[in-house]
C-alpha cells in the first residue's frame, strides 16, 4: 500500500476502464479535516457498510448518516458521559479480577504459564461492555474457567452464555462482507443467519424487561443501563436493539485489540513497562498497599500510560483505512495541480479512501522513527493535528472513545501493579526477548471485524516481587 502512495501521490485518483473517476485515495491530514469536518455535509459512509452488517444489525448509529445518524447519536452520547465512566469502575474490577484468574497462579519462580493474551483480552472487553450495555455480563471469563467436574456457582447456565460462541460466529462473517465491500451479499450463509437469531435470543429479554419493569415502574437496586436510558427517552425495541448492536460491534473488539497491541510491544520493551510501572505505582500505590482510589481522572493525569496508549494507537488504528462517499461535486483540499498540492475536484458518487495507518507512520509527520514504538514522542506533542485519527474526527468522532481509553487505562494500570515482567518462552538456543527463528510474532497484523495481531499474543508474565511486599517501590 505504501508503494501505491509512493508511485502515485500521497493524494491520487483511481479511474474505471472506461476513464471515469471512482475515487480517491489520500493520506493527506488536510484532506481528512475537510471530510471528516470542514466539509462533512458533502460525504457519507458507503452505502455498502449498513448493507454488509445486515442482518445482525439494522439501522443505527455506525452505519447511518443525515437525521438518522444525529437522532442515534444523541440518543447514546448521554451515555459515554463522565459520570457514567465513573460509575463504572466497580465493574472493571469485577471483571480484571477474572481477568487475573484466567491468567492463573504463578509457580514457584513467580511466572505465569505462557498464555494466549489475546484470549483474555478479547474475554474480558467481551463481559465489560455487555454488562455496561445490557446490566447482564456475558460472563465468557467466568465459562472459560470452568473445568469439567468443577461445582458451584461458575456452571449454572446463565443468560447470556451463549454470547461468545454467537458473537465470534457473527463477527467472522461480518468482517468478511465488509471486505467485500459493494460484492459483500456474496457472502451469506445459514452460520451467520443462525448466530444473528441466537444472539437476538439472547439480548431482547434484556430490552423486553427493562420496558416491563419501567411500565410497572418498578424500582430496582440496580443501575440503569444504556437500554433503560434508551427507553427512557422513548426509544423503541427496535432502535434499542439495534443500537446494542452497533455498540457491540463497534466497541468490542477495538478495544481488545488496544490491549493486545500494547502488550505485544510492553513484551519488546521492558524500559516502558518500568517506567510505566514507576508511574501507576507513584501515583495509585502497589495491588497490595493501594494509595489511591482509580478514577477518570486519575487515570487521564498518568502522562506515560496516556502516551503508551496514543502510542498503540497511532502504529496499530483500529480502522487502517476509512471510506466515505460524496454526496455531491466538492473538492479535497490537498492533491490537484501540477505539484498536487492544490485542491482535486471529486465528483459525485466517487469514493475517497482515508489511510490513517499511513499517515500515523508518514515520517514527514512523525519524523525518521515513525515506525518506531516511542511513548516519549507525545511530550509536549499536540494532540489535535488531523495527522493522527484513530478514533476519526468531527461529528461522526468515535463515541466510545472516552470510555474505550478509561478502560484500556485501567487494565494497564492493574496490570502494572499485579506484574513486572512481560516475555516470550524462547526455544532453548534463542536468546531471551530477542527476534528469532521460533519465536511467535505478537506483532503479526491481521485482521477481525478490526486491525489485531494475527496469530494472537503470546507470553508468560511475572507477578511483581514474587510475593514480597514492595509497597511504594517502582
Ligand atoms: C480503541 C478503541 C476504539 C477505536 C480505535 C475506535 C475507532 C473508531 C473509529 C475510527 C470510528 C469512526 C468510524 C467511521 O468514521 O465510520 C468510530 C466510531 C464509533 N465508535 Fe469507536 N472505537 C473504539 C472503541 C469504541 C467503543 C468502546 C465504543 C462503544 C462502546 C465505540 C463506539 C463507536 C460508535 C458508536 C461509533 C460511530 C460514531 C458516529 O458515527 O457518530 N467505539 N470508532
Amino acid at each position: 500500500m505504501a508503494r501505491k502512495y509512493a508511485e502515485n501521490g500521497s493524494t491520487h485518483a483511481v479511474y474505471s476502464s472506461l476513464g471515469a473517476q471512482k475515487g480517491i485515495c489520500t493520506i493527506e491530514p488536510e484532506n481528512f479535516k475537510a471530510v471528516y469536518s470542514t466539509h462533512f455535509n458533502d460525504w457519507e459512509r458507503p452505502k455498502y457498510r449498513a448493507a454488509a452488517a445486515r442482518p445482525f444489525m439494522g439501522p443505527g448509529i455506525f452505519t447511518s448518516d443525515g437525521p438518522a445518524w444525529s437522532h442515534a447519536r444523541a440518543m447514546l452520547r448521554p451515555q459515554f458521559e463522565r459520570q457514567n465512566l465513573e460509575a463504572n469502575f466497580p465493574v472493571l474490577e469485577r471483571h480484571v479480577e477474572f481477568l487475573f484468574q484466567a491468567i492463573g497462579e504463578p509457580g514457584w519462580d513467580g511466572w505465569t504459564r505462557v498464555l494466549n493474551l489475546q484470549d483474555v483480552f478479547y474475554r474480558f472487553s467481551m463481559d465489560s461492555s455487555t454488562e455496561f450495555l445490557f446490566g447482564t455480563s456475558a460472563g465468557s471469563q467466568s465459562a472459560s474457567l470452568q473445568t469439567p467436574g468443577a461445582g458451584g456457582d461458575l456452571l449454572r447456565p446463565t443468560p447470556m452464555m451463549n454470547f461468545e460462541s454467537a458473537f465470534g460466529k457473527v463477527a467472522k462473517h461480518v468482517s468478511v462482507r465488509l471486505k467485500l465491500g459493494k460484492w459483500y451479499w456474496m457472502w451469506d450463509n445459514l452460520e451467520y443467519r443462525r448466530a444473528c437469531r441466537d444472539m437476538y435470543a439472547m439480548t431482547d429479554p434484556f430490552i423486553a424487561s427493562a420496558f416491563k419493569n419501567r411500565s410497572q415502574d418498578h424500582k430496582t437496586s440496580k443501575a440503569p443501563t444504556i437500554i433503560d436510558a434508551l427507553i427512557a427517552s422513548g426509544a423503541s425495541h427496535d432502535f434499542i436493539r439495534n443500537q446494542c448492536m452497533h455498540l457491540i460491534i463497534a466497541g468490542l473488539e477495538t478495544t481488545a485489540a488496544l490491549l493486545c497491541w500494547t502488550f505485544a510491544q510492553l513484551e519488546l520493551r521492558p524500559d516502558v513497562v518500568t517506567t510505566l510501572r514507576r508511574e501507576i505505582i507513584a501515583t495509585f500505590g502497589t495491588e497490595e498497599c493501594p494509595t489511591q482510589q482509580f478514577t477518570f481522572e486519575k487515570l487521564k493525569s498518568c502522562n506515560y500510560l496516556q502516551w503508551t496508549l496514543l502510542e498503540v494507537l497511532r502504529l496499530y488504528p483500529a480502522l487502517p483505512v476509512n471510506a466515505r462517499v460524496a454526496v455531491r461535486n466538492t473538492v479535497l483540499p490537498v492533491g490537484g495541480g501540477p505539484d498536487g498540492r492544490g485542491p482535486i475536484a471529486v465528483k459525485k458518487g466517487a469514493r475517497v479512501a482515508l489511510g490513517t495507518y499511513l499517515t500515523q507512520r508518514d515520517e514527514k509527520w512523525w519524523g525518521k522513527d515513525a515506525g518506531v514504538f516511542m511513548p516519549e514522542r507525545w511530550e509536549g506533542r499536540r494532540k489535535g493535528g488531523w495527522e493522527f485519527v484513530p478514533f476519526s474526527r468531527g461529528p461522526q468522532v468515535c463515541v466510545g472513545q472516552q470510555y474505550s481509553l478509561n478502560q484500556a487505562s485501567y487494565v494497564v494500570a492493574r496490570m502494572m501493579q499485579r506484574y513486572e515482567l512481560f516475555e516470550q518462552l524462547v526455544p532453548a538456543g534463542l536468546v531471551s526477548g530477542g527476534e528469532g527463528k521460533g519465536r511467535q510474532d505478537n506483532l503479526k497484523k491481521g485482521w477481525k471485524t478490526v486491525f489485531t495481531p494475527r496469530d494472537g499474543v503470546r507470553m508468560r508474565l511475572k507477578v511483581a516481587g514474587c510475593g514480597v511486599t514492595n509497597c511504594g517501590e517502582g
